[in-house]
């Protein structure tokens, strides 16, 4: 009689993906931000979800801080299967897909509510389309944390205060074109690198969200903060292609399904949060908050922003079609 062997196994599950068992997987999820973060618990959540639809065979091992490296790092990974899933900021995938880059736009949602609109959209949807060939992943669904906000070591008053200055931004292309237009020195480095750059003076200043600034205590060493809402900050829940390739049909409807219910929750969740996490930043003692700074701080910044990168991507102009509706 044939006996059925563990390289059979493997065998089949690589070249039969479509028509596999039931087998465990326990996916291994790397992530920039700190275990506090809603993101880490969301992902922790998506773990326990996972676990109650496949009766135990699928399950969530989640690294944290960037231990598995920056998020290009942890973007190679995925695509060699060397990861299986991943939490990134669109900001980290525009180099690979500029279409993301419109995402970034300054400016392109009013409040919160409305940045969850956009990522919820068909156009935003229609983004993720280009991840398989541009990156190796697939793009599950996406989610954000919270607007970003403008912190400094020395008060602000005008933009002419900005110029100069060095600024840590998100490594993206899209960030860098916003500081630099306002004469800005911007220095890219993953989130783990901020608070020590801040407290050693090596930077003189951030931008940043709610969740991040009362996560990281970054008012210790920046004591003025502009409430300025000047950006949007997405994330895409992204499972590897080689990883997603052997998973039975089943499996991929369980894995979609986990994925889309704990990034829904964690749009859900900022959204709700954002003006309570505000509230708590107000009563730090030192720290300085100008609320109400629109766009008109910053000139005319926002067109030439969108001049120069309707000339990369056309989601410029269809999404900020798309806010205008709202
Ligand atoms: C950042 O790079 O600033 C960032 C990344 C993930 C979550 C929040 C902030």
């Amino acid at each position: 009689m044939l006996k059925f062997t563990t390289a059979m196994a493997v065998t089949m599950a690589i070249t039969m993906p479509g028509t596999l068992w039931a087998q465990e997987k326990n996916f291994r999820v790397g992530l920039i931000t700190p275990a506090v973060h809603v993101w880490n618990q969301e992902v922790d959540a998506m773990g326990v979800t996972l676990g109650e639809m496949s009766d135990g065979r699928l399950s969530v091992t989640a690294f944290p801080s960037g231990q598995l490296g920056s998020e290009e790092t942890m973007l190679q990974q995925l695509q060699t299967g060397a990861l299986d899933m991943a939490w990134l900021t669109t900001a980290g995938l525009t180099v690979r897909v500029p279409d993301l880059g419109a995402l970034h736009a300054p400016f392109l949602v009013d409040n919160i509510a409305d940045a969850a609109k956009i990522l919820r959209s068909d156009e935003a949807r229609e983004i993720l389309d280009a991840l398989p060939a541009a990156t190796g992943t697939v793009g599950l669904c996406y989610a954000m944390t919270g607007m970003r906000q403008i912190m400094a070591k020395n008060p602000i008053g005008s933009a002419a205060d900005l110029n100069g200055l060095r600024f840590r931004i998100t490594p993206a292309p899209p960030i860098q074109t916003f500081f630099e237009m306002f004469g800005a020195a911007p220095a890219p480095m993953p989130l783990t690198q901020v608070y020590d750059a801040l407290a050693n003076g090596q930077i003189d200043a951030i931008d940043m969200d709610h969740e991040s600034i009362l996560n990281f205590g970054y008012f210790d060493h920046a004591k003025n903060m502009l409430e300025t809402n000047h950006q949007m900050f997405g994330m895409v829940a992204l499972v590897s292609g080689r990883v997603w390739a052997t998973l039975s049909d089943e499996d991929k409807t369980i894995v979609q399904e986990a994925a889309q219910k704990h990034c829904d929750q964690t749009i859900d969740r900022f959204a709700s949060e954002e003006d309570s996490k505000l509230e708590r930043l107000k009563a730090v003692e030192g720290l300085t908050i100008t609320e109400n700074v629109g766009p008109e701080f910053f000139g005319d910044i926002v067109a030439r922003w969108d001049a120069e990168w309707a000339e990369k991507t056309p989601y410029v102009a269809r999404l900020r079609a798309l806010s205008d509706s709202f």
